[in-house]
């Protein structure tokens, strides 16, 4: 697979990969770029090109792994980045889900417990996902950025996290990832279809969009955000 380079028309960008829309967007790029290459746009809006391309080449392709040097830009961009995406998750992705499940539950007819199912089903992996992203703010986040001050310092690191490690630390993804897809399978092989079509459809594209972007989110964190620190917790140790 070809991967996209400092050259590329950022437009060219969108029209092979829509989803790309809302990660660009978090970088603070907006649409009417016109025939301007992804090393213009970095520049004009002053974004590191390495980790502009790491980002959207991991979006693109799931075995995409950077290079070392690629992976040179600053923890603190990519957790800037991954916050950003939790936002994007509270404030768009779940009222967008849950507006479109009201929405096909007020389309159905007749006994809807099914639909009531799926409604507690969601609301107990959204508590889920909720608490994962609270732990990686208030654990998993501070932890790297006083590891990278204390080794940029050449400080010790807080008594606080002594017992800390990236590997310890980051709260495992397989859960949230599979709980997604079970909500998608139960709607798909098993809810009695006494609702509107076009209402169950437009609920599902959100939540494959949601799974997509949560899965692809998973990556960064479990791979380049993983390595970035595992690098400076050897570093420590053995500097
Ligand atoms: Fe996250
Ligand atoms: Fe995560």
């Amino acid at each position: 697979m070809n991967h996209y380079k400092p050259t590329d028309k950022l437009a060219k960008l969108i029209h092979t990969n829509h989803f790309l829309l809302p990660v660009i967007n978090r970088f603070g790029f907006r649409l009417g770029f016109k025939d301007k290459t992804v090393e213009q746009v970095c520049q004009e809006q002053n974004i590191d090109l390495n980790f502009f391309l790491t980002i959207v080449n991991t979006y693109t392709d799931e075995d995409y792994f950077p290079q070392n040097e690629l992976v040179s830009f600053s923890p603190v961009l990519l957790i800037d980045y991954l916050i950003k995406t939790h936002e994007y998750y509270r404030n768009y992705l779940f009222p967008e889900v849950e507006r479109r499940l009201e929405r096909l539950l007020s389309s159905c007819q007749g006994t809807c417990d099914d639909l009531q199912l799926i409604k507690s089903f969601y609301n107990k992996y959204k508590e889920e996902l909720l608490k994962h992203l609270e732990e990686e703010e208030q654990n998993v986040f501070p932890y790297v950025l006083a590891l990278l001050k204390a080794y940029e310092n050449k400080q010790a690191l807080p008594k606080k996290y002594a017992n800390y490690s990236m590997k310890s630390t980051e709260p495992e993804h397989t859960n949230v990832d599979q709980k997604i897809y079970d909500l998608k399978n139960i709607v798909i092989k098993y809810l009695e279809p006494t609702y509107d079509d076009n209402d169950c459809n437009e609920f599902l594209f959100a939540i494959f969009q949601f799974e997509k972007d949560l899965l692809d989110h998973a990556r960064i964190e479990d791979k380049i955000l993983l390595i970035q620190v595992l690098e400076i917790e050897n570093a420590i140790q053995h500097g």
